[in-house]
């Protein structure tokens, strides 16, 4: 019983703690698309979209946008240029918000970052954009808005390609709170088991050495 106790404990603590910090950093998001310098500059700035300049949004193979803690996810942008000038890509950025509250901000997901990439009149092209939102973050529905920065005649424009919901599924490990816990009721049942069958070969074996010491002494 003991031992299943303390064996619970030590499982239980390697469990990551269920109300960690939501809340991330951008440095923390991995080390996917490195961000220049000058494309630093671009970013978390707010633009306006450019006249005549669509953007779509899938995610492949993927339409229930489902995106698993900690894993990479894929998702591609489509831009469609009706415009009269060229469009230069600069860098796709998204963020992961509360869906109740989308003012809270939980991550600010890494910028993937385009080189001059270009997209003429009449053109569409698509863009993809790798992300990991945190491994921390809970099993759940959160709002995802991201955006596409880019420059037409030198001037900065933003759209924003997706502005909904995505579901947050928790990595698929072994060991999920209720497992651990019915894994602890079952060793803890095995140990009752065993203490009650050691109890009961124990008054067993006092029984069969009081009739082996009368029969002894009858026959002595
Ligand atoms: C997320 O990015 C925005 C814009 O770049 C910045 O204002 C904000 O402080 C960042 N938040 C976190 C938690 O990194
Ligand atoms: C991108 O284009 C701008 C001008 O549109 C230029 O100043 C800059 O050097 C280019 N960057 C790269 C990485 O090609
Ligand atoms: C996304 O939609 C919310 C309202 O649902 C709005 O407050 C927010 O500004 C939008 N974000 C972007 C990037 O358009």
């Amino acid at each position: 019983m003991l031992i299943g106790y303390v064996f619970c404990l030590i499982v239980v603590r390697c469990e990551p703690d269920p109300d960690a910090e939501v809340i991330e950093s951008a440095e923390d998001g991995g080390d996917l698309g490195i961000v220049g310098e000058d494309v630093q500059d671009f970013v978390g700035g707010s633009f306006s979209p450019a006249l005549g300049v669509e953007t779509v949004c899938v995610f492949p193979k993927n339409p229930s946008k489902l995106v698993v803690a900690g894993e990479e996810s894929e998702l591609l942008v489509g831009i469609k240029n009706d415009g009269e000038s060229s469009i230069n890509i600069i860098a796709i950025q998204a963020s992961v918000h509360l869906p109740f509250d989308h003012q809270y901000l939980v991550q600010n997901l890494s910028a993937q970052a385009f080189n001059n990439a270009s997209v003429p009149p009449s053109a569409q092209a698509t863009f993809p954009y790798i992300f990991a939102v945190s491994k921390f973050l809970q099993a759940g529905t959160f709002d995802f808005a991201g955006t596409i920065v880019y420059e037409i005649d030198q001037q900065p424009y933003q759209s924003t390609f997706y502005n909904g919901t995505i579901e947050v599924t928790e990595a698929g490990g072994p060991l999920s709170v209720e497992s651990v816990f019915l894994f602890c009721l079952g060793i803890a049942l095995l140990g009752l088991l065993g203490f009650w069958i050691r109890g009961q070969i124990q008054n067993l074996s006092k029984v069969i050495t009081v009739f082996v010491l009368y029969y002894s002494l009858l026959f002595l």
